[in-house]
């Protein structure tokens, strides 16, 4: 059998009449640059999120970089994050000359350990960014205590984790900002690049408009430095086709993670998900002892697995300057070594998923 990672030709033949219908209306108008598609998308992702403003973008970094910058991040501010995150994360808050403070994660969600966080302000903090792992959101209870107690503005990297939920609330509606990535590969994923930016800050949703289009309010008019971060509308268009069957896929995604659950827990750590709230699966990691030995035996059976992330951003070479040890934040750097993604998406079929099950059981038994 030879497994795909992310189905995503399956995912378009599924969904292929609504998509290229939409495609198509978008060519015949020929309205590529903010057309009416960006706007209705951006409703309904109000709508789906309960966030009061939803501002779509050309990346999910660009979103955290228009994050930072409505919140008027300025060099040498301190923003505290995880190390164990994609490097967009820390490498906003650098182009921005402010500093990325690491803070460890919670050996078991892989997020950001709030118990943590309080040790590392300064006088510099202004924000906390925490990084909604694999799918499922940090412990944001525990952050807004914090970020009230200091006066911190929190900005949600949600680029994997579009809709989950936190007590019932979305991920996008948490957070004074909170952001997303259409990255294909991703739970809602357009087939290029794109993401969007949510808040309930009238504020920050203004400012963010306008520096998504180089601070322009009014043509040739440029209020803020800003940056050329828009969406396409042909993007846009295939989102809208893909978010009116996300409910189902989300559902789908949840089937999977439950049957890895129940067949693989008593032999891996496999993925906690604390009861207050829910993943959307963007991942699903394992912790294996000898993971470069099992990538490869369950290669050779055509199961394909990923690993986020093999070095955490402390161990970056761009962040040398930030003079962290290697052996800082010991809990990352554990998971480092150990995590493995094995393949999750809604198009996986039940014999796919029993053989996935079954070899990743022989391979430990062996
Ligand atoms: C945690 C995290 N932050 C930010 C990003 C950046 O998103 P994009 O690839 O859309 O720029 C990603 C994408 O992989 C991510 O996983």
């Amino acid at each position: 059998m030879k497994i795909d990672f992310a189905n995503l030709q399956l995912q378009y033949q599924a969904y292929k009449k609504e998509i290229d219908n939409n495609i198509h209306n978008v060519l015949n108008k020929s309205n590529y640059i903010l057309g009416e598609e960006v706007q209705i998308l951006e409703q309904e992702l109000q709508k789906f999120t309960g966030a009061k403003h939803a501002i779509t973008c050309s990346s999910g970094t660009d979103a955290l970089l228009l994050a930072l910058m409505a919140i008027d991040i300025q060099p040498g501010d301190e923003v505290i994050t995880t190390p164990f995150t994609w490097i967009s994360t820390g490498e906003m808050i650098a182009l921005l000359k402010a500093t990325p403070v690491f803070v460890d994660i919670e050996p078991d969600t892989f997020n950001i350990d709030a118990n943590l966080i309080e040790n590392a302000i300064t006088k510099k903090t202004k924000a906390i960014m925490p990084v909604s792992l694999y799918g499922q959101p940090s412990d944001m209870d525990a952050i807004q205590i914090i970020a009230d107690k200091y006066n911190l503005q929190v900005i949600i990297d949600g680029a994997q984790s579009f809709g989950s939920t936190f007590n019932g609330i979305t991920d996008s509606n948490l957070g004074d900002i909170s952001t997303t990535s259409f990255f294909p590969s991703k739970p809602l994923g357009c087939f290029g690049d794109g993401g969007a930016v949510f808040t309930n800050n009238e504020e920050y949703a203004n400012k963010i408009k306008l520096l998504r289009v180089h601070g322009q309010n009014k043509r040739y008019y440029h209020k803020f430095i800003g940056i050329g971060g828009r969406l396409d509308t042909l993007q846009a268009a295939i989102l809208l086709a893909k978010l009116i069957n996300f409910k189902k896929e989300l559902k789908n995604r949840q089937k999977v993670a439950d049957q890895y659950t129940d067949k693989l827990s008593n032999i891996f750590q496999t993925p906690v998900i604390k009861k207050n709230r829910t993943s959307v699966w963007a991942q699903y990691t394992l912790r294996v002892n000898d993971r470069d030995n099992f990538q490869l035996k369950l290669k050779e059976e055509g199961i394909p697995t990923s690993v986020f992330y093999p070095i955490p951003l402390h161990r970056q070479e761009c962040f040398n300057y930030l003079n962290y040890k290697q052996d800082n934040f010991p809990v990352s750097n554990e998971a480092s070594k150990e995590v493995l993604s094995i393949p999750i998406n809604p198009f996986l079929t039940h014999e796919e998923i029993d053989y996935i099950i079954l070899k990743v059981q022989e391979i430990c038994n062996n």
